[in-house]
């Protein structure tokens, strides 16, 4: 039997656990005490992810969009050339969704075989410990992945308002990627062609995080790498939640409101073989505050091996990671739920014994 094609448990709805009012969670969303938020972390008021003009001088651009990658793996952007409103709107619209009734969210309930639709968890181990959070993941490129059947009909703006975001964010993505590849030293193009050029993919999740009456005991998401190529994610700009790893703590984002928070993931760590770092996250939730975010996963194409361009291998910089496509490496998370970064690491080639 496939161990993707349904959920080992029934799924529980976390906006439904939320909304029944009741002053505390049931044991299958409180971690163990290491694993609990840490709001304290001293680090937090001193340090911030980088944030980055991309109006400014291209070169400058490229330099400091490289160093954010080698040093957080994480940064925000600004003057993006995506239109606000289409940001507000695209929230507005899903955020709509999930205040629908239950009865019609439900109709577009997800399995582990694809994720599509809306869910409740990641990763099909029983009796796993689950996050506070439901979603809803959809593909939205290559136009051949798109079932417009799986998108929400209800509210009626939000299959226009996603393909529109859609379409923005796949051109921000590629433009980044020409970033991202002279900041490595290599040709514009480099990255997007070990992508598979045009045949690169896209998937949409919404994150919605309700209110929570333990904050302090749970996640919102499990710390986590994202196993694509770059993640491009819009947050509401008045509630905290988003924690990236840095120096073994845990850092806040402070959102600056309409930037987009850029994440190297998995693939283009292992095409940069290394410099550029896929660095783990976790969401906090409140109990004051329900959260959206929007996490547009920018991928490769999905059927070609993966493994450190030639031009970064170099004799004292030995290849560190084994080819594997994203057919493949995805299927990891979807079985295991988020399991910082365990899955990149099991790619990474042994260093060679040295003989003196
Ligand atoms: C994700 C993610 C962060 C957030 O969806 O992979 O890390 O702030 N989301 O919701
Ligand atoms: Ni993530």
């Amino acid at each position: 039997m496939d161990c993707l094609q349904d959920w080992p448990e029934p799924i529980v709805r976390v906006q439904s656990l939320s909304e029944s009012g009741a002053s505390t969670i049931p044991a299958l969303y409180i971690k163990p005490p290491n694993d609990r938020p840490s709001p304290t972390t001293i680090s937090n008021c001193h340090v911030s992810i980088p944030v980055i003009d991309m109006s400014d001088d291209p070169e400058h651009v490229a330099r400091v969009v490289g160093s954010a990658c080698r040093e957080w793996g994480f940064f925000q952007v600004v003057n993006h050339g995506v239109d606000p409103k289409l940001m507000r709107c695209a929230r507005d619209t899903w955020r709509g969704f999930f205040h629908e009734p239950m009865e019609i969210k439900q109709q577009y309930a997800n399995s582990p075989k694809t994720y599509e639709g809306y869910g409740s968890r990641l990763g099909t181990k029983k009796g796993a410990l689950l996050d506070w959070g439901d979603y809803y993941f959809l593909h939205v490129h290559p136009p051949s992945l798109i079932n417009q059947e799986k998108w929400p009909a209800l509210p009626s703006s939000l299959r226009p308002t996603t393909d529109e975001y859609a379409q923005e964010l796949l051109q921000l993505c590629r433009r980044l990627m020409r970033v991202l590849s002279k900041g490595l030293g290599l040709k514009e193009g480099r990255l997007q062609e070990a992508f598979g050029g045009d045949k690169d993919g896209a998937c949409l999740r919404v994150n919605f995080y309700p209110k929570c009456p333990q904050p302090d005991l749970t996640l919102g998401l499990s710390p986590h790498s994202d196993p694509g190529g770059m993640t491009v994610l819009q947050v509401d700009d008045h509630v905290k939640g988003l924690q990236v790893r840095k120096d073994g703590a845990w850092v806040t984002v402070q959102p600056v409101p309409d930037s987009f928070i850029i994440n190297i993931a998995d693939q283009i760590e292992v095409l940069s073989n290394g410099a550029y770092k896929s660095v783990e996250h976790r969401v906090m939730v409140s109990s004051t505050a329900e959260r959206l975010s929007m996490a547009f996963f920018y991928n490769p194409c999905s059927d070609i091996p993966l493994a450190p361009i030639p031009q970064l291998v170099m004799p004292d910089r030995p290849p560190l990671f084994q080819p594997m496509t994203f057919n493949e490496y995805r299927l990891y998370i979807r079985k295991n739920g988020p399991k910082g970064k365990s899955q990149v690491e099991s790619l990474k080639i042994a260093p060679k014994a040295v003989h003196v």
